[in-house]
């Protein structure tokens, strides 16, 4: 993994009483984080893991994410045990702490399962229920995305930033799909087709931290999504704001990873974007 072996924890880290915990520490124990959990994915590599199903068709969890999510969890509470945790497969550690940690610890777990190596583990770290400090770590890729809120956002260590395409009819775009089809009018499908009939591309990879990830170093120039989770996109948003881009909610309220629907973009796309999203698509020329 790029860089991360070098971070060595402070001592200061193991004394609760230290009030002067910085970015920087959080970091290091997130860079911590991300590494372990990437290698305890990448052990599973040649060997059978047990694939179970959770609630809709084809929603699975294997036990390499409960494996994944252990190390990490293991990880934060070692170094911070204070803190609150809302991890997708065990669900949430409430304690009287401004700090929580979000985790999504395979995401793209239904490539994982079929060997597709489109999947990351996500983390995101919340003060005052605001994204400070987000990480995504593809570890087939060997792809490292770091966002520190106010100081940028890293693929690799080096700085990235959103694309510069200008409408939305020139754009390459990315969306996923719910596990339980939402049938609603101006549902999934309806919003794809849409952009599919005018010859936009949509692609979809299978992991929302990817999507977002790839929005944020200008692969991708927006991306949608009717219904995530806080674990899909908690890190994720942040990468795309600090590489300058632009998130909101359908509705184009500011973002909060509580709330379902998502758009994601370069920010110069993103009022366009928000329109096609709800119908109002521009005649063509
Ligand atoms: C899923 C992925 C997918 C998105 C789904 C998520 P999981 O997460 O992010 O891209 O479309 O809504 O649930 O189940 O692989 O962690
Ligand atoms: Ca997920
Ligand atoms: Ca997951």
């Amino acid at each position: 993994m790029p860089a991360v072996a070098r971070h060595k924890i402070p001592f200061c880290f193991r004394n609760p009483a230290n009030l002067r915990l910085s970015l920087g520490m959080f970091k290091n124990t997130l860079l911590k984080a991300l590494d372990a959990a990437g290698a305890k994915i990448r052990s599973f590599d040649e060997t059978e893991f047990k694939i179970s199903s959770k609630e809709g068709i084809n929603n699975l969890v294997t036990e390499v994410d409960h494996a994944a999510e252990d190390v990490i969890i293991a990880t934060i509470k070692e170094a911070f045990p204070g803190h609150q945790i809302l991890s997708e497969e065990c669900g949430e550690l409430v304690q009287d702490s401004q700090y929580k940690w979000i985790i999504d610890p395979i995401d793209g777990t239904v490539n994982f399962a079929n060997r597709i190596p489109i999947c990351c583990v996500s983390i995101g770290l919340e003060q005052n229920g605001k994204m400070i400090l987000g990480g995504v770590f593809n570890p087939y890729l060997n792809e490292l995305f770091i966002a520190e809120r106010g100081q940028g956002a890293t693929l690799n260590n080096k700085k990235i930033a959103v694309s510069e395409k200008k409408a939305v009819e020139s754009a390459c775009l990315v969306t996923g799909f719910p596990y339980t089809y939402l049938d609603e009018p101006n549902g999934p499908l309806e919003v794809f087709d849409r952009f599919i009939r005018r010859g936009v591309p949509v692609r979809r990879l299978g992991s929302a931290a990817i999507d977002l990830a790839w929005v944020a170093c200008g692969r991708f120039d927006g991306f949608f999504e009717h219904k995530l989770q806080a674990w899909d996109s908690a890190a994720g948003f942040l990468l795309v704001e600090e590489a300058g881009g632009k998130v909101t909610h359908y509705n184009g309220e500011p973002y909060s990873p509580y709330v379902h629907s998502i758009v994601a973009s370069n920010g110069t796309i993103h009022e366009e974007l928000l329109q096609w999203v709800k119908g109002n698509i521009p005649q063509q020329s």
